[in-house]
């Protein structure tokens, strides 16, 4: 397994062209179902108890994630897994740290589903927009109809604009910014240590599922989602468990676990470093 990893990253840097990209800014396809999906983000009432929103796990000064170990869903029910962020998901292909989906709509109909999220039913939903004058309207302007397809699709339309541009570093690779000498350490770092074999792309991440550690003693672990890495320094704690606190933690424990090297505080720190540089700011056209 380790040998197969290792041929893994030597040829994802061998042949990945520019392996870090920027985040593009992106012209929205469509105005009227995002603004529409951006309304039904903010509503409670499509919970089951009508008191917990999109927002009420994936918080903007969180980076799209909170702070928390786990989120808090409808009846102070707790969530399985970590809260992720839902910026730049347009650029991933995977979704979800464990219940793998390839297709985004499907991931959002998961989640609301799940009786720890919001216990969604969509009937309920359905009549919940019938009922409210202002959606109604605006959802048949825009929709011929009213039903769980079309709000999944205004959901599935918000997210897609929710890309973090500008950062520090997209500046830098586009040649109008400047890293500092630390920053552009951790990225040497970064680089020579392979982490750039996992997390790479725009997002730096969501790409696929790897072990969680290949060098844990644990064999027969399950495949869990390589997340991006872009606004990470929001979005504390980390891991799918939740259970690690700072990123320089994460940063030691992801060299260890994953390419089995300690490395010192010190490097770990420019690593960081380097980390913060990613983080950018919504491109939101919406307002
Ligand atoms: C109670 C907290 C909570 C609420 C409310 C919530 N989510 Fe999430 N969300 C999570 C958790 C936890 C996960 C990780 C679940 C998993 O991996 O299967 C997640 C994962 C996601 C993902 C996959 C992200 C990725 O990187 O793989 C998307 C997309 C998403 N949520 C969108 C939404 C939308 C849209 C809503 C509102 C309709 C919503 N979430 C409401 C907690 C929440
Ligand atoms: C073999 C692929 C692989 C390599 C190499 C790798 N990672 Fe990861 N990374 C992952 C996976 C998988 C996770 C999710 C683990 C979990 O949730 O338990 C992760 C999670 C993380 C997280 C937590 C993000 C969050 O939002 O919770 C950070 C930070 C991170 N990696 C940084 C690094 C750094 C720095 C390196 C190099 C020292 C590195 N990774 C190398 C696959 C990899």
């Amino acid at each position: 397994m380790r040998v197969a990893l290792f041929a893994f990253i030597f040829l994802s840097l061998l042949f990945a062209k520019g392996p870090i990209e920027p985040i593009p800014k992106i012209l929205i396809e469509d105005k009227e179902k995002s603004k529409i999906g951006k309304i039904l983000f903010y509503d409670p009432n499509l919970s089951k108890d009508k008191k917990i929103s999109c927002a009420s796990c994936h918080k903007k000064e969180y980076g799209g994630a909170n702070n928390e170990e786990k989120g808090t869903g409808v009846f102070g029910r707790k969530t399985k897994y970590n809260v992720p962020s839902i910026y730049n998901l347009r650029f991933q292909y995977v979704y979800g740290w464990k219940n793998k989906k390839y297709d985004l709509k499907r991931k959002i109909e998961d989640i609301m589903k799940n009786p720890n999220i919001m216990e969604a039913d969509f009937d309920e939903i359905v009549d919940y927009v019938y009922s409210n004058g202002f959606l109604k309207k605006l959802f048949l302007k825009t929709y011929k109809n009213i039903n769980k397809e079309n709000v999944i699709d205004a959901l599935y339309n918000y997210l897609l604009t929710l890309n973090t541009v500008e950062s520090k570093f997209d500046r830098y690779l586009l040649g109008y910014g400047e890293l500092s000498s630390k920053e552009k350490n951790g990225f040497e770092l970064f680089k020579r240590y392979g982490c750039i074999a996992c997390h790479n792309g725009k997002s730096l991440g969501g790409h696929f599922y790897f072990k969680r550690g290949y060098f844990l003693e644990e064999n027969d672990q399950e495949l869990i989602k390589c997340p991006s890495l872009r606004n990470v320094e929001k979005s504390a704690p980390y891991f799918h468990d939740g259970k690690i606190k700072t990123l320089k933690e994460a940063v030691k424990w992801m060299a260890k676990a994953q390419l089995g090297r300690e490395i010192s505080d010190e490097n770990a720190q420019k690593i960081v470093e380097f980390l913060r540089s990613l983080t950018g700011k919504i491109d939101d056209q919406m307002d």
